[in-house]
């Protein structure tokens, strides 16, 4: 089957890492987090991939190329402005196979896709949800699903006194072609608000993944933790088979009184100095450093990153060639953009707030023409 991925966002809420880059092609633990979806929907038998695109999608062309660096192979369509995710999809209608799969692009998971395809394939529906459990649906599309798998409702964004379910709508779906037919060409369409309501009751059904792992790694706490799930085999990805013999890269310089924890990575070319202490969920990218003394935990350092001595680093994002001074702090979801100083000694965030202003004890005297 063919998968049709829209990559059309711009992931403002990483920004300075997308300010650069779009979110596509962010590095996930060692790789693009295009590439880990890529490698995914390969798994499941989905070597034929549609990319529709958008914002800045030169820099995704050049780094995902044809795809086959992930077993893929990617057609690329290009919209003039952006069509929302049903015109993006009526966009590429010239390259869609009689059935197949239309996927969100931003998120991190491991459904089984087979088996919603199988799934798909007995029913006889027109268009089959992946549907995952979710704490609070407010930001998703909300899904009531009755008991042989049929949609009863579907609520994008649901107010607080809708939800009555904590299933909702993981972005990737099996489509009948036909779909196709219900999506005006040439405007604005989107499929969550325009086309899921009018096929309630008229073939939409849904897929419950339980167990998998799902996440819309759309903001710095969800990326950090999204890239130490990656490290730790949370989710199931390709990067875990580089990670068999070690957490440190063959040509990476680790000192020997260095501890890098399991679940860490330390890329071909990465310097790591005496003493210092990578922990759990943390990366050292090609040709980054981390000077002696230092420590990360759930650090990511983006290629060519400095950290110098005795830094304390946890839970953030070290931009690509950004350097990091001496004893400097960096904690608390910050992003330290790509090429930027932190200078020695500094705490990220502040800990401290600056006293407000005194006011003036007396009103300002207005001057006398
Ligand atoms: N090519 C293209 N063009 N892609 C687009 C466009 C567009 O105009 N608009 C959005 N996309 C892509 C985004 O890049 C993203 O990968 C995907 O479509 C979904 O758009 P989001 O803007 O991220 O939507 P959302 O996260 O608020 O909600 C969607 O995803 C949820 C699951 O994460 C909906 O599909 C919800 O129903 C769903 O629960
Ligand atoms: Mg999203």
């Amino acid at each position: 089957m063919q998968a049709v991925i829209l990559v059309g966002g711009k992931g403002t809420r990483l920004r300075p890492l997308t300010s650069d880059r779009p979110k596509p092609i962010v590095p996930v633990a060692d790789r693009p987090f295009l590439a880990h979806m890529l490698e995914w929907v390969a798994r499941h038998g989905m070597t034929d991939v549609v990319l529709c695109c958008g914002f800045k999608s030169d820099a995704v062309v050049e780094v995902i190329g044809d795809g086959s660096q992930y077993g893929v192979n990617v057609t690329w369509v290009f919209e003039p402005e952006p069509r929302g995710t049903a015109g993006a999809v009526k966009m590429a209608e010239e390259h869609l196979q009689e059935r197949f799969m239309l996927i969100n692009g931003d998120v991190l998971t491991d459904m089984d896709l087979s088996a919603q395809i199988a799934a798909h394939e007995r029913s006889g529906a027109v268009a089959t949800l992946a549907l995952v459990p979710v704490e609070d649906p407010s930001a998703y599309g909300l899904v009531r699903l009755e008991d042989d798998g049929r949609v009863r409702g579907f609520l994008e964004k649901p107010k607080l006194e809708d939800i009555d379910t904590d299933l909702i709508s993981a972005g990737a779906y099996v489509l009948e072609r036909r779909v196709m037919d219900m999506i005006p060409a040439g405007r604005e369409v989107s499929i969550e608000r325009e086309v899921w309501p009018h096929l309630v009751g008229a073939g939409l059904h849904g897929h419950v993944h339980r167990g998998a792992y799902w996440m819309d790694i759309g903001t710095p706490e969800r990326y950090v933790q999204g890239v130490a799930d990656v490290l730790s085999g949370a989710v199931r990805t390709a990067t875990l088979d580089r990670l068999q013999d070690g957490p440190v890269m063959a040509g990476a310089d680790v000192d020997p009184t260095a501890i890098v924890a399991a679940d860490a990575l330390v890329e071909v070319g990465a310097r790591v100095g005496a003493g210092a202490r990578i922990g759990s969920g943390s990366v050292v990218g090609a040709g980054a450093s981390v000077d002696a003394g230092a420590t990360l935990d759930h650090a990511v350092l983006l290629p060519g990153a400095r950290v110098g001595a005795r830094a304390e680093l946890s839970s953030c994002v070290i931009g690509a060639d950004a350097t990091i001074g001496d004893a400097a702090h960096v904690k608390d979801h910050v992003i330290v953009a790509d090429a930027a100083m932190v200078p020695a000694g500094e705490r990220l965030p502040p800990v401290a707030v600056a006293p407000a202003e005194v006011a003036p004890a007396a009103p300002r005297p207005i001057a006398a023409d």
